[in-house]
Formats: C-alpha cells, sequence, structure tokens
C-alpha cells in the first residue's frame, strides 16, 4: 500500500476524477476527507470506502468561502489529527462565450472556485504541513490550462493560474520537504464532458457527435481519457516514489499535443 496511514484531503471527491481520485487513495491505504458542497454524494462515496474497510469523512464545504475551508481543514485535523495530501479538484466548466460577450460574474465565479479557492486550501493545509515538515499538494489543472482556448476564457485563465500557482507553491515550501505537483488532464470520460461538448456543439452549430470527433481526432490515441486514469497519476505524485519531483505538471492527455 503506497499511501499507507496517510491522510488525503480531495476536493470535489463525491463525483467524476475526484471519486476516482477517492478510492484510488483509499485503496492505498490513505484515510479520504471529501470535501465540496453536496453533502449527499460525498457521504455515498464515504460510506462506500469505509464498508470496504477505510477510512473516510465528508466535510460539506464551498471551496470558494475562506471560513469553511478553515473549518473543514480544522475539522480533518481534529479528526485524524494531521494533512499529510491534498488534492485540489473541485472545479467548474464555466460559461462557453466568446471575452467579447462575457458575463462579469459568471468570470469571476470560476476563478473563485478554480483558482482562489485551491489557494485557499493550499494555504490552510500548508500551516500545518510546514510545522510537520511533510506534505504533498496535487493541483487538478487542464489542458485547456496550457494554451489558449476560445469560447471558454475563464476556465483557461483560472487552469492556467493553477500551473502558476504550482510552481510559485513548489518553490516557496520545497525547504519543508513539501512537493507540488499538477496534473493536467485532457478530456475525461463523465458529465462534465458530456455537457461541456453539448455546449460547445450547440455554440458552433455542430452535432455532439461531430464535436466528439473533433475533439479526439486530436488525441494520438484516439479516445478520451478515464477517471481512473487521473487518479493512478494523483496516486504516483502523492506517494513516495514521487519524492524527487515537484513544481511539475504531467500531462494525462492521450497524447493530444503530439496530433499533427
Ligand atoms: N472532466 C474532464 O474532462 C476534465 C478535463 C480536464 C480537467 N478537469 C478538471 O478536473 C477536475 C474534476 O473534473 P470532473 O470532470 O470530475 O468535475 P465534475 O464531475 O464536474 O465535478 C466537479 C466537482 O467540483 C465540486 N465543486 C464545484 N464547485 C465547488 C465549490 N464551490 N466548492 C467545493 N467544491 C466544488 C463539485 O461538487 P459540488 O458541486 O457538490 O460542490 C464536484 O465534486 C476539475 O478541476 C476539472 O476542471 C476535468
Amino acid at each position: 500500500m503506497r499511501l499507507k496511514d496517510k491522510v488525503a484531503i480531495v476536493t470535489g471527491g463525491g463525483i467524476g476524477i475526484g471519486r476516482a481520485i477517492s478510492y484510488a487513495f483509499a485503496s492505498e491505504g490513505a484515510a479520504v476527507v471529501l470535501a465540496a458542497r453536496t453533502l449527499s454524494r460525498l457521504n455515498e462515496v464515504a460510506e462506500d470506502i469505509k464498508s470496504g474497510g477505510g477510512k473516510a469523512k465528508a466535510i460539506q464545504t464551498d471551496i470558494s468561502d475562506e471560513k469553511q475551508v478553515q473549518h473543514m481543514i480544522a475539522q480533518t485535523l481534529n479528526e485524524y489529527g494531521q494533512v499529510d495530501i491534498l488534492v485540489n479538484n473541485s472545479g467548474i466548466t464555466g460559461p462557453t462565450a466568446n471575452v467579447v460577450d462575457m458575463d462579469l460574474n459568471e468570470w469571476n465565479e470560476v476563478l473563485a472556485v478554480n483558482l482562489t479557492g485551491a489557494m485557499l486550501c493550499a494555504r490552510e493545509v500548508l500551516k500545518t504541513m510546514i510545522v510537520r515538515k511533510s506534505g504533498s499538494i496535487i493541483n487538478i489543472g487542464s489542458e485547456g490550462g496550457r494554451s489558449g482556448y476560445p469560447l471558454r476564457s475563464p476556465y483557461c485563465v483560472s487552469k492556467m493560474g493553477i500551473i502558476g500557482l504550482t510552481e510559485t507553491l513548489a518553490i516557496e515550501v520545497g525547504e519543508y520537504n513539501i512537493r507540488v505537483n499538477c496534473i493536467s488532464p485532457a478530456a475525461v470520460r463523465g458529465e462534465r464532458i458530456t455537457n461541456r461538448l453539448k455546449a460547445r456543439a450547440k455554440a458552433m452549430d455542430i452535432s455532439y457527435d461531430e464535436a466528439m470527433n473533433r475533439l479526439t481526432s486530436n488525441y494520438s490515441l484516439k479516445r478520451i481519457a478515464e477517471p481512473s486514469e487521473v487518479a493512478t497519476a494523483a496516486v504516483f505524485l502523492a506517494s513516495d516514489e514521487a519524492s524527487a519531483i515537484t513544481g511539475h505538471t504531467l500531462v494525462v492527455n492521450c497524447g493530444m499535443h503530439i496530433v499533427h
């Protein structure tokens, strides 16, 4: 077991990629704290992990709210006494629109959750990780944040910011034996990609199938990734196998940028 006796917080752990990471961490021996707004979904995963003999706790948290993040970390410390791993996975898709048509509230909301929320969670766990001189933070970025992304500017900007946060934090806290890395997935199977492709198809006046074909034609493997394939990357980065890796962005993209 690669994460035995570790305590991990996974934001957005009740669904999608976060759920896959939570299960993978639990199966590697970690106690998992699942944090997001919809408590029922978090409880479902936590109960499932516990019924399989693992340790898990669901804590309702809006990560864009500073006080709720502080409360979530305090509750984690109260329950388990330490935090070894933080996965900043929570994220929202935001609007599909050109900048010229951008609604300011929608722009602000995406940055508040995807970027400021990740910073707040990192800031609060670092206070305890620095004292213990140990920790691993994994930020879930996106291939949509490694180059310009038409119609998705707030998402793109927030995920570019995640890479900046990763690299900055890695430099700031390396001396305390804390590693900070990013995983950058391209499209991953699940509700989010289905909804996103529907929105894109509508905005571009093409069919859903055409939108999916255009997407996967840009991937060397000609398919999108499974949530479990992001989870295995997270287990690796969280584990001692990655003990010399920090400030890195690991792409999990089915060969997206190497197709010509
Ligand atoms: N799926 C993809 O194709 C893909 C590709 C590249 C990158 N990513 C990134 O991977 C991460 C997970 O994606 P996913 O597809 O698994 O997402 P998802 O299924 O849409 O789940 C998003 C999660 O974020 C949580 N969340 C949203 N707003 C929140 C808030 N204010 N406070 C706390 N939690 C909040 C949601 O829970 P509540 O709504 O209950 O709060 C949910 O658990 C995201 O950061 C996403 O940008 C996904």
